[in-house]
């Protein structure tokens, strides 16, 4: 085992009772890639890259274990591909984390270390240091996940007033953590503090922007102990220079480690920690535990605990089962991304020739698909219907028995129906002659599509020159169409059109929708 970043000793005694360990942190990529051949197993936390080079040349590698949360420093794709299990420890540090947020919303209201650095210099200024309190003052929580829910309930007790926005997580929830769920505008709107608890994905990337600053309540303060770049770093920078924002407590970056130029460093209205939400004793302790018996299983051909990449069924089973997941997974992030607000219910039903197989792994499969592009990293094939289970989404599966079993006579075989907050969504599909996935159905039209690449999604009533209107905008923007499928109820009824695409900007999506008079112009990424 390669031990590459620091973690508790703990971890590493329990992994040294029964395999070889060597600790080497800090190592340069080049000197990783050299290294990497000798070991089964790779230790990390969030220093080390693991990226594809590192698993091409990791011959006798078999599991990546991440001693944290975040995967996004490990190309799990690349590891998949390799045949890699990256595992993770998911649970471990929620408490730290929650707890290095108050730590930071206190110190910041309460400008603690500038008046500990002055106590250093000799100094004894008690007006310089005059702060606020956080009593009676409305917080905004951005993501209510584990950590998210742990920082409401903190804040409740110091007497706060609490806002979550997660669209994904239904009002009584939130309540019971003692939050209001509110649109993220309202929350914008109304906080005089913002914590950010979400991952860093397509969605949350610069979601602080200029924008948002804008309509934030002047002397707002920011607190991020989740993942750099969810707040634009510069527009952050205009907005406490503005004096719109009074503060700011960071503990992520977009870079990181933070860059010895970075105005983010020195700024009087910044405190700035180096990525500590994690680093408690006790954290830090659980975390090489689990993820040392973690390795110690899948060295010993067990299932580990929190997979990021891998079903929970044996190598042959997976080989026959392993299209009709591509397919879920596919139908999974099309639903999340065509839906709108919470997920309540999922039910799944299968006719054809998947029955022959365990269809279980399918269902995890789906719900990866629809709630990772919500939860990014951690959701897994073991974890995906706890997850569900806990965000308060109903799953049911039925097997509906057919005479009609052919895998490529135009049968779906899998029909996957959601409600949301914002309605109902249906997709099928089916397994194909020599494995070819196909999404078959949406929303009652029929296509024919693999479920990869990029979608633009339009939802528009039927008349003539919606097509030629739709390529006209994609064309004068430069934007390529590699596919296209129409479909709709009737004549002059409602029609879809999905087109597969290189990018569309979100002012084209608004383009389109305006020049068609469409009912949702979308950008989905299978
Ligand atoms: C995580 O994703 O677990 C946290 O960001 C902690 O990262 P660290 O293990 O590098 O402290």
């Amino acid at each position: 085992v390669l031990v590459a970043d620091p973690i508790a000793a703990e971890g590493v005694e329990r992994l040294r009772e029964h395999l070889s360990v060597d600790e080497n942190h800090r190592l340069e990529p080049a000197e990783l890639v050299r290294l990497i051949g000798e070991y089964e197993a790779l230790v990390i936390r969030s220093e080390t890259r693991v990226t594809r080079d590192v698993l091409e040349a990791g011959k006798r590698l078999r599991v990546v274990a991440r001693a944290g949360v975040g995967v996004d420093n490990v190309d799990v794709e690349a590891a998949t591909r390799c045949g890699v299990i990256v595992i993770n420890s998911p649970e471990g540090n929620t408490i730290a984390a929650a707890e290095h947020t108050v730590a930071m919303l206190l110190a910041l209201s309460r400008k603690i270390p500038e008046a500990a650095a002055s106590i250093r210099r000799g100094e004894w200024q008690r007006g310089r240091f005059l702060g606020v309190e956080v009593y009676n003052k409305v917080i905004g929580v951005v993501g209510l996940g584990k950590i998210g829910r742990e920082v409401a309930r903190r804040c409740r007790g110091l007497g706060m007033v609490v806002l979550a926005s997660d669209a994904y997580v239904p009002a009584d929830v939130a309540r019971r953590d003692g939050a209001e769920l509110v649109e993220l505008d309202v929350l914008i709107e109304r906080a005089d503090y913002i914590t950010v608890h979400t991952p860093l994905n397509r969605e949350t990337r610069g979601l602080f922007s200029d924008a948002a600053f804008a309509r934030m309540k002047p002397g707002v303060r920011l607190i991020n102990c989740a993942r750099g770049g969810v707040i634009d770093e510069a527009a952050l920078l205009r907005a406490l220079e503005s004096g719109k924002c009074a503060g700011a407590a960071l503990d992520v970056f977009t870079e990181e480690p933070l860059p010895t130029g970075s105005p983010l460093r020195g700024h009087a209205k910044i405190l700035a920690t180096p990525h500590l939400g994690a680093s408690t004793e006790e954290a830090q302790v659980n975390i090489a535990v689990d993820v040392a018996d973690q390795i110690l299983a899948v060295l010993d051909g067990r299932p580990p605990r929190t997979a990021v990449n891998m079903p929970a069924v044996g190598a042959d089973v997976y080989t026959r089962v392993a299209p009709y997941i591509q397919l879920g997974q596919g139908i999974g992030r099309l639903l999340a991304q065509l839906s709108d607000g919470a997920v309540t219910s999922v039910d799944v039903s299968y006719s054809g020739d998947v029955l022959a197989l365990d269809v279980q792994p399918v269902t995890r499969g789906i719900l990866v698909g629809l709630l990772r592009p919500i939860l990014d990293q951690g959701v897994n094939f073991v974890n995906a219907l706890y997850l569900a289970e806990q965000r308060g989404i109903r799953v049911t599966e039925s097997k509906r028995a057919s005479g009609s079993t052919g895998p490529s006579d135009g049968f779906n075989e899998l029909r996957v129906e959601i409600q949301a907050a914002g309605g109902k969504h249906a997709a099928a599909g089916a397994v194909l002659a020599r494995n070819e996935v196909r999404i078959r159905e949406i929303d009652g039209f029929n296509l024919d599509l693999r479920p990869e690449g990029l979608l633009l999604f339009v939802r528009h009533s039927d008349r003539p020159g919606v097509i030629g209107k739709v390529g006209t905008l994609l064309g004068a923007a430069g934007v390529n169409i590699a596919g296209m499928y129409v479909g709709r109820e009737a004549v002059g009824k409602r029609a879809i059109m999905v087109l597969t695409v290189d990018a569309v900007a979100p002012d084209l999506l608004e383009a389109i929708r305006t020049s068609i008079d469409a009912e949702m112009a979308r950008q989905i990424e299978l």
